[in-house]
């Protein structure tokens, strides 16, 4: 069976204007205490936050196959990736939230980027629909608090993924000593948090005006 990575953007659920896509595996950890402090940044600004819980969802780790390639736009597997990327595609604007592990993003969500290999195909194939680019924005949380290279593999992964889907990455907002929840949920890293949150809201806004 295979699954169009390309069809229309269904009606259900209603167009956000800001989509958090977190991204970790650890259900009550960091990445959730940074995602609902977004969203309730963005509630009190006027945004419509909608947030996806990457572990929720079935998404098969690319096997390198090479049908996207001979069928741009598609894939062999039938799960939940490509309803996935029409909701990304729905976003106005998207905030990544993502842990750090082992210097790069986690499993899970590196499965998912590799997923966009059809996408990027499709975008080589010259037959990708034409979109207006969007801005997105990541959050990465780390529990060093040292290492100048420490985020360098995840931007880079994130930006590659971010711009085959249409997205244009901002500044990110790398949270460093933040190995637990309690570690950013204090005055000044909530501080970082909220305005990123507001940016998005506001930008949000704006786009959907446009
Ligand atoms: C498998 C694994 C690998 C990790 N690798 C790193 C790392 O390379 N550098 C770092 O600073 N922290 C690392 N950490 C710590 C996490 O980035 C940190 O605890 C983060 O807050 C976890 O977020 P979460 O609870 O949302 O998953 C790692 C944690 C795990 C579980």
């Amino acid at each position: 069976m295979t699954s169009s990575a390309d069809a229309p953007a269904e009606k259900e659920p209603p167009n956000p204007r800001v989509l958090i896509l977190s991204c970790s595996p650890h259900t009550g950890g960091t990445t959730d205490a940074v995602a609902r402090v977004l969203e309730q940044t963005l509630s009190a600004h006027g945004g419509l936050a909608e947030t996806i819980r990457l572990r929720d969802h079935d998404v098969r780790p690319c096997i390198g196959c090479g049908f996207c390639s001979d069928h741009p736009g598609t894939c062999v597997f039938d799960d939940e990736a490509a309803r996935l990327f029409q909701r990304l595609d729905a976003a106005h604007t998207l905030i990544v939230a993502a842990p750090v592990y082992f210097y790069g993003p986690p499993a899970a969500l590196k499965g998912f980027i590799d997923r966009a290999q059809s996408r990027w195909a499709l975008r080589e194939s010259g037959r990708a629909p034409a979109r207006p680019r969007r801005p997105a924005r990541a959050v990465l949380c780390a529990a060093r608090t040292n290492g100048e290279r420490l985020f360098e593999a995840s931007l880079l992964i994130l930006r590659c993924f971010l711009d085959t889907l249409g997205f244009d990455m901002r500044d990110p907002l790398l949270l460093r000593g933040a190995e637990r929840p309690a570690d950013i949920l204090h005055p000044p890293a909530l501080a970082r948090i909220e305005a990123m949150g507001c940016e998005a809201a506001g930008e949000g806004l704006r786009l959907r005006h446009e």
